[in-house]
């Protein structure tokens, strides 16, 4: 018997009001953007030494524009001696020689402006390089300096200073904390860095600090870009007094227990600030956090409305494929983000973490830096049920380079490639990121698959060699292709009215196992999605038209995109199948 999809009672009903006011705010771009990660490294090689550039992006960016995205976010670029892929920067105001010149990212930007995208760049403020200028100075300086109160700089514990000042482990495993060795050789005072050694932590306390970040921001704003995204955005301010925290794995406490250097209500006073720089340049600027909070209500507070515009929704990425967890995620997030005001946003896959057509195909709780390829077939299938599903939630939507390729994670690189700095300092995490790092495929039949300009030329992670089909040459105009999936929608979403920015969905009766909600506009049009998570084909029936199915091939039509073949009231839906009707 087919289920006919109804509001669930619980439903909050929705109102007039409810309706114009989620209208009203869709004036506000990063309500409803979809933004894309731009990894630079592995983006586009424009100049064909293995590494991706900036010019690379530059020539790459119609390609995004024709996928329908509204922004890209770019991580970092800036000149950095790459101990952790450029999140340790020497000069905030400087792009890399590797990825080219400030004039480079100029012309990024306004080529990005030409063709109206969006462009937020990485900041990094709760560390910088250990080759930062302050960072040098201060080590050279000595213990007593004033330079060295831009940082952590403790004496060590123990009868000779011997011991780290505190029991901070370090993100990437080991202590937080390194001793110094002056230049007679004799160890000194011991600097705090919660993720490589080669990555010191700032000290917030210090006026120049928050001056020098003020300016930073005012930099790439003047430049013309139209945002951050907050590296370890919970991270700046430290408790008092640095305490112990008297637990070792402390890795294993991350993101589900209150940690003295994570987190700390000091810190909404940086973003305060930071709002002020944002808020006095035209054109609606924004800033993303990256803050990994205990709870989402946690994560809601950086976005009050004095403070920052999106917070990544982490716990979002980290939900297993299973309906009852997603559908209280997405409440919790929706109630979080509504309370202060701010957007929900959705994410699966980002530069750290295992990419979601890898996470998807191995059995949930595995973590989100796997070494298992997985069902390839079954990762992929969800992938493209969870993609619906994302894009047809209310908020902004965020999208990790190759995702709309299908692209699993690199899950057998050799160990001899591997570059992420955690791998080498290993405990308790498995360092496993570069998987998702590996350069995206464009063209042709080996590698670097059109990353670089020539066949056979070098990338700096290797591909695959049976990455020839998951191209974007391969995938273009194959309405069956994971790419034709994301292109249509993303049409769909930018033309929809029930689409995109809002606050709330109803959640309609479905089988267990079956999630559907829908969405609606202000016209009264509406969108219905409903998600097969049972693992057997579901009966589900529903009055309306059909717009997208994540199993079955897309077809352009004029004005949109339309499903090939058909799919009337009775039909089943196919397990780990997500589909869109117009209501
Ligand atoms: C979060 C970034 O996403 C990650 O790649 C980096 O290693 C750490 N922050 C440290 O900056």
């Amino acid at each position: 018997m087919s289920q006919h999809l109804s509001e669930a009672p619980e439903s909050a009903a929705r109102t007039e009001e409810g309706v114009r006011a989620e209208s009203e705010i869709r004036a506000d771009w990063w309500r409803e953007a979809v933004i894309y990660q731009v990894y630079p490294r592995s983006f586009a090689d424009g100049n064909g030494d293995g590494m991706g550039d900036l010019p690379g992006i530059t020539v790459r960016l119609p390609y995004l524009r024709d996928l329908g995205v509204d922004a890209v976010w770019l991580s970092p670029f800036y000149a950095s001696p790459q101990a952790d892929a450029g999140y340790d920067v020497t000069d905030y105001r400087a792009v890399d020689p590797m990825f080219g010149t400030l004039t480079d990212a100029d012309d990024l930007v306004r080529e990005a402006h030409a063709l109206g995208l969006r462009v937020i760049v990485d900041v990094v403020p709760n560390h910088c390089s250990d080759q930062h200028e302050w960072f040098k100075q201060a080590l050279r300086e000595g213990p007593g300096s004033p330079l060295r109160e831009r940082f952590h700089f403790r004496p060590g514990r123990g009868e000779h200073g011997e011991l780290p000042p505190n029991d901070w482990e370090s993100i990437f495993g080991g202590p937080a904390w390194t001793r110094t060795v002056g230049p007679d050789g004799t160890a000194g005072e011991w600097y705090l860095h919660l993720f490589a050694p080669e990555q010191p932590d700032f000290n917030w306390e210090h006026r120049a600090v928050h001056d020098e970040f003020r300016s930073v921001l005012r930099f790439w704003l003047d430049l013309g870009i139209d945002g951050f995204r907050v590296d370890v955005a919970h991270g700046l301010v430290k408790a008092d007094g640095l305490p112990d925290i008297g637990h070792s794995e402390q890795l294993a406490l991350l993101g589900t227990a209150p940690m003295p250097y994570f987190d700390q209500d000091g810190v909404h006073e940086v973003y305060r600030d930071w709002r002020r720089v944002l808020d006095e340049y035209p054109g609606d600027r924004i800033a993303v956090a990256e803050a990994w909070t205990p709870t989402i209500d946690r994560a809601a507070r950086y976005l009050r409305p004095d403070e920052l515009h999106q917070a990544f929704n982490f716990e979002y990425l980290t939900t297993p494929w299973d309906a009852g967890e997603l559908r209280a995620v997405v409440d919790r997030s929706l109630r979080a983000m509504g309370a202060v005001g701010a957007p929900a946003t959705w994410v699966l896959s980002n530069h750290d973490v295992t990419r979601h057509a890898t996470r998807f195909g191995n059995p949930p709780g595995a973590g989100t830096q796997l070494r298992e390829a997985g069902d390839r077939e079954l990762g992929l299938r969800r992938a493209r049920a969870a993609t619906l599903l994302m894009l047809a939630l209310p908020g902004s939507a965020y999208l990790y380079q190759g995702e709309e390729l299908g692209l699993p994670d690199v899950t057998d690189l050799p160990d001899e490639v591997r570059q992420d700095p955690s791998f080498f300092r290993a405990s308790g995490q498995d360092g496993f990121r570069d998987g998702c790092r590996v350069p995206i495929p464009w063209s042709g039949t080996e590698p670097p698959y059109g990353f670089g300009p020539r066949p056979g030329g070098p990338s700096w992670l290797p591909q695959p060699s049976q990455w020839a089909g998951l191209s974007v040459e391969a995938q273009t105009g194959d309405p069956a292709s994971t790419l034709e999936l994301y292109r249509a929608a993303l049409a769909l979403r930018r033309s929809h009215p029930a689409l995109g920015a809002g606050t709330a969905v109803t959640w309609l009766d479905a089988p267990d196992g079956v999630l559907a909600f829908r969405r609606d506009a202000a016209d009264g049009s509406g969108v219905v999605c409903a998600v097969n998570l049972t693992g057997a084909p579901a009966a589900l029936s529903v009055p309306g038209r059909m717009l997208l199915r994540s199993d079955a091939a897309v077809s352009a039509v004029s004005g949109g995109h339309r499903v090939e073949g058909s799919f009337t009231m009775g039909d089943t839906i196919a397990a780990d199948t997500a589909v869109w009707w117009a209501v």
